[in-house]
């Protein structure tokens, strides 16, 4: 290939992600078909209200042509009520929220918006992959903070809770150069809820040092302990602060790439901005129908259900951990849970492809269940850098999102592991 039809670096070199290194190991597994764990997507459909509003916006001349760039009236005026009891008013829907295709496209928007290149951006470790790139993208310079697990992780069931944050190494990570920091709560794959007291900590230092908040709020709507929003701290918390949302998780819909920035008119203008140089407006349809699926959830009770069955799936699946004696972190919040496989012996001589040999414990591990069990599930260093990666290098993430006689397959799969249980 001659250089100039060469790819950019920020899509080329990039070593194989873990997403396609598990699928394509699921695909070749020798054990069909494979319970996929892995991916967050839901094993089931939204509920008939939310399909058939789709169903009907198609429907509809106006529905299906182009949005407003920043959305639909119908579905900021629906999110302005909906979020309307977290904030204590309704936020303003032509100023205070703007729609985007997806929370993924939501966050490049918000990087796309305020990053020049050398600024930087802290984000916790674990991080959703896809904060790397978009921050990335605009020049931005990561700096890494990472959570720290429990010490005993490794032999008691514990809280999601006490996967912590070293407040002074958060403090020595802030330069004159930091723009804006990531926060993910609930927090995917940890499963962590943080505490208002640990929201109050990360406020006060970007109050001090006049940094951005980015609170990825995408499982808003799947706690299992008090929720508490950053941005509804405080009026000065809230303003340097923009809150992502999801239809994909909220309405078990990941397909339909709606999302939804909130903030104070000073910073969402700038992303709505982007937003409309990215990719001008968001699928029509499918934004009317959530505009519906918001008004109509409180009325089939969707919230508290939504709660209710992941919190029933949760308990159903993480059972089998328990009658196998192997601590997990008990998520407060979210659909994955976050497994120590400590005790698991692979055996020495277990063959494994050289792009999973050369990477940590964990992806063995992830390798090893689908070789042998026929289950996958992701291997959470890669959410690290790979300095950090042997903190999670014994764990692997779940996704229960799926329905429960899949569940209960592969608690019936995962007693195979017995036999390669560390005996004490
Ligand atoms: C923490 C987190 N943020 C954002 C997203 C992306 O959400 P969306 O599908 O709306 O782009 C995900 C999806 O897995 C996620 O886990």
């Amino acid at each position: 290939m001659t250089e100039k039809l060469k790819p950019a670096a920020r899509v080329s070199g990039r070593r194989q992600d873990v997403w396609s290194i598990i699928n394509e190991a699921a695909a070749a597994s020798p054990k069909q078909p494979i319970v996929n764990m892995g991916q967050g997507f839901f094993g089931y459909n939204p509920p008939d209200f939310i399909l058939n509003a789709a169903k009907e916006a198609l429907n509809r001349v106006e529905c299906n042509q182009y949005s407003p760039t920043k959305g639909r009236p119908r579905l900021k005026k629906a999110i302005s009520e909906a979020y309307a009891p977290f904030w204590g008013r309704k936020l303003d829907p032509d100023t205070e929220i703007t729609i985007t295709t997806g929370a993924n496209e939501g966050m490049l928007s918000a990087f796309m918006a305020f990053i020049e290149p050398g600024d930087e951006v802290i984000v916790f470790e674990p991080f959703f992959d896809q904060y790397i790139s978009n921050i990335e993208m605009p020049g931005g310079k990561i700096v890494y903070v990472p959570m720290h697990p429990p010490k005993e992780g490794n032999v008691k069931t514990l809280s999601a809770a006490e996967w912590t944050i070293d407040f002074d190494e958060l403090e020595r990570a802030i330069t004159p150069r930091t723009k804006m920091l990531v926060l993910n709560t609930p927090h995917n794959p940890v499963g962590k809820v943080f505490s208002r007291d640990e929201l109050q900590k990360i406020a006060d230092l970007c109050l001090k040092h006049q940094i951005i908040i980015l609170s990825d709020e995408v499982y808003d709507r799947l706690y299992y302990v008090p929720f508490t929003r950053i941005a509804t701290l405080s009026p000065e918390v809230e303003q340097i602060t923009l809150t992502v949302g999801s239809a994909g998780k909220n309405f078990y819909a990941t397909g339909w790439r709606v999302g939804w920035l909130m903030g104070p008119p000073h910073l969402i203008q700038y992303v709505s901005a982007a937003h409309t140089r990215i990719c001008y407006s968001s699928v029509s349809p499918l934004q009317e129908a959530c505009a519906i699926g918001f008004e109509q959830a409180p009325a089939h009770n969707f919230w508290e259900e939504s709660i209710a069955s992941m919190r029933h799936k949760m308990n159903l699946f993480n059972a089998v951990w328990d009658e196998l004696g192997i601590p997990y972190s008990e998520p407060e919040g979210g659909y994955f849970v976050m497994v120590n496989l400590s005790a698991v012996q692979i055996p020495d001589s277990y063959p494994f492809p050289p792009h999973v040999a050369e990477r940590p414990r964990d992806f063995k591990l992830a390798w090893f269940l689908i070789q042998e069990l026929g289950v996958a599930a992701i291997p959470p260093s890669e959410f690290y850098t790979d300095t950090n990666a042997h903190i999670v290098e014994d764990y692997l993430r779940f996704a229960v999102c799926k329905p429960d006689e899949v569940l209960e397959d592969a608690k019936e799969r995962l007693r195979g592991l017995k036999p390669f249980l560390k005996k004490d």
